[in-house]
């Protein structure tokens, strides 16, 4: 049901610190700021040689990223996506063993452009994981 790990996501408090620590510290390649209203996010993305580390701000108040920082002030592991190649059979098999999806059912366009949806970390060893069409 999963494929490859297509990015891990990390909150921050301050996009342009965060971005310029990786570049700084790691000599990374950070994308543009993109903004995600739908998620409440602000983004980047850095290269890694398999795969993508996503940096997130909140966008404003009511950002689910928000209570996450608050209780990580420094910021933290927010979140894991993994590609899978049904999202909506990885879906109804999720539903089917009782674990809930985080917001609408229906899958939303993630920042990649493709289709995501996120299981509710209680019902998942209590960690975000993100699914995202291949
Ligand atoms: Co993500």
């Amino acid at each position: 049901m999963i494929g490859s790990i297509n990015h891990i996501a990390i909150a921050v408090p301050d996009l342009g610190v965060a971005s310029a620590q990786w570049r700084e510290r790691f000599g990374a390649v950070v994308s543009a700021p993109q903004r995600l209203p739908k998620h409440g996010v602000k983004v980047v993305f850095i290269a890694a040689s398999n795969g993508k580390i996503e940096l997130l701000e909140p966008l404003d108040d009511k950002s689910p990223i928000g209570k996450f920082l608050e209780r990580n002030p420094d910021g933290g592991l927010h979140h894991i996506c993994f590609d899978v190649p049904d999202l909506i059979a990885s879906r109804d098999q999720l539903l089917a063993t009782g674990a809930r999806i985080l917001g609408s059912p229906d899958p939303e366009i993630g920042a990649h452009g493709k289709p995501v949806l996120f299981v509710h970390p209680k019902d998942l060893t209590g960690s975000l994981i993100e699914l995202q069409q291949a």
